[in-house]
């Protein structure tokens, strides 16, 4: 499998999923539930193999530099996994109010801090050496061509 740039493909990952948020949110404020569920599904599909990649391979190597703090990098994720399941649930509705699309934008929002705390990881991914990184490449590679969603992943593969 061919690899790729591991800090580069990660924060073009967190580039996508911040605009995609911040579509989400506008749609749900404005109460534009067709909107804001299919973005909330492209979100779902472009989170799923980073999250994976991370929890499998990215944090484990992170204790190097984290030791037990990566525990709790694991937890926040706990957290934005049920604040999206929060937002698909609402979205599943056949209709959105003015209270459910800010229950939406609201876990968009929470979403958003995430993926800017994540992305301070890089800083730290720098420090890896040259064959880390390959591997690291490699495995986020991986992660992406078995393609499985944020919240399918959730409920079948991660084991928390
Ligand atoms: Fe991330």
């Amino acid at each position: 499998m061919a690899k790729l740039d591991p800090i580069a493909e990660f924060r073009e990952d967190h580039r996508k999923v911040r605009d995609a948020l911040l579509e989400l949110a506008s749609a749900a404020l404005a109460g534009d539930l067709i909107k804001a569920r299919g973005i909330l599904g492209q979100i779902d599909t472009a989170v799923g193999p980073h999250f994976r990649y991370e929890e499998e391979t990215l944090y484990p190597a992170m204790r190097e530099f984290l030791g037990d703090y990566v525990d709790s990098l694991i937890g926040e994720h706990d957290g934005a996994i049920d604040t999206a399941k929060t937002a698909a649930r609402v979205l599943s509705q056949s209709s959105l109010s003015k209270e459910e699309g800010q229950v939406v934008a609201k876990a968009a929002r929470e979403l958003l801090v995430h993926v800017s705390n994540c992305d301070g990881l890089n800083i730290l991914a720098e420090r890896f050496s040259p064959e880390k990184l390959d591997e690291l490449g490699e495995r986020f590679a991986q992660s992406r061509a078995k393609g499985v969603p944020l919240l399918r992943w959730a409920d079948t593969i991660r084991k928390r």
